[in-house]
């Protein structure tokens, strides 16, 4: 994406590896503060995920590829290291993928920082066949609505429901997009709609809860979301809040699409209720921007997923075209797993 960085316009991806020190486009500050964070070691990387510097699925899978990488530089044993990584945040699959690819090409002999640019390139290339597919759906006049950042901060660069989007703009078609704010980190307001500033895609942010009224009242054609796994029957986790949308979208006729590579497909579990749910500290849900919203001595849940049932998604935009939930066999990646526990509560 393009990013004035220390006063000058640059593309830039949202990590890589340099002179050994991962580098992360900070993202709890954006988007009034842009600013580059240093990873020199294993456990800054993996604190970057947990505390979310980097999030979206994709991203988190690419940021522990350079993790691996930068283990590998730095004489660590791999496996602790993919350990280490493997407790960071449970539910988006690419970081499992991302950790097994890194595995293979170290147990392969090669350079490790070669292999974890590659796994970076391959994210980017899949991202713009996603946009490619996914345009076809974005015609003149649509109306979107879509929850959370899948943009290009999400991946390595172009996004997920942010390449369609992308696409359709380079096609010089008019559109308009509703942006969930997306509590209670706000990724909806801060990141997607930061995002469709710079690309000048007409847009509008909106409370979580007013997604209904639009969709009610017909001012929405298309649902557009991401997916942070999605399982082999195509039961799809995404940002808490996915769910409700999906829910009303089809009491409105309204058709409801997930965008994501392949990378986050897991075949390896039947049905979304085997997908891990991330249940993160209460006081994201207590405080807005550090300021407390609620009474302290009142408790608050916070996970960070749900999942989608397959039945409310018309098709799954993948790299490899538009899937209906049922094609997802043969894409994707895993195999049959025991059970796991599925929440981890966060400090
Ligand atoms: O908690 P986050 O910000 O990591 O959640 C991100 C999402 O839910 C995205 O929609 C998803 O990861 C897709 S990113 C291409």
């Amino acid at each position: 994406m393009r990013l004035t960085l220390d006063g000058e316009s640059k593309d830039v991806r949202t990590v890589w590896l340099e002179g050994g020190v991962v580098k992360l486009i900070g993202q709890r500050y954006l988007p009034f503060d842009v600013r580059v964070y240093d990873a020199k070691a294993l456990e800054d990387v993996a604190v970057a995920i947990e505390d979310m510097v980097v999030r979206g699925a994709p991203a988190i899978g690419a940021t522990a590829a350079y993790g691996m990488a930068q283990a590998g530089l730095q004489g660590l044993d791999l496996r602790e290291a993919a350990e280490r990584f493997r407790k960071t945040r449970p539910t988006g699959h690419d970081l499992f993928v991302a950790i097994e690819y890194m595995l293979k090409a170290a147990a392969a002999g090669e350079d490790l920082a070669v292999a974890a640019d590659r796994y970076a390139d391959e994210d980017v290339a899949r991202c713009r066949k996603i946009g490619e597919h996914g345009a076809t759906l974005i015609k003149n006049g649509t109306r979107i609505l879509t929850h959370c950042n899948a943009g290009a901060l999400a991946t390595v660069d172009y996004g997920t429901v942010m390449a369609p989007l992308r696409v359709a703009k380079e096609k010089g078609r008019r559109f308009f997009v509703y942006v969930d704010e997306t509590r209670p980190r706000l990724q909806g307001a801060r990141l997607t709609a930061w995002e469709l500033l710079q690309e000048g895609i007409d847009h509008a942010i909106i409370t979580d809860g007013a997604a209904g009224h639009f969709l009610g009242r017909g001012e929405v054609d298309l649902v557009l979301v991401g997916a942070d796994r999605i399982a082999a029957n195509g039961d799809t986790a995404n940002k808490i809040g996915t769910y409700g949308k999906a829910v009303i979208a089809k009491e409105n006729h309204v058709p409801f699409y997930v965008a994501a590579p392949t990378s986050t497909i897991d075949l390896g579990l039947a049905s979304g209720d085997k997908i891990p749910i991330e249940e993160r500290s209460p006081q994201e849900v207590l405080h807005l921007d550090g300021h407390p919203i609620a009474p302290k001595e009142s408790p608050a849940r916070n996970p960070a997923f749900d999942v989608t049932p397959a039945k409310y998604i018309q098709g799954i935009i993948t790299e490899s075209g538009i899937l209906r939930p049922s094609q997802l066999r043969g894409t994707g990646s895993g195999a049959p797993r025991k059970k796991k526990t599925p929440t981890k509560k966060r400090r």
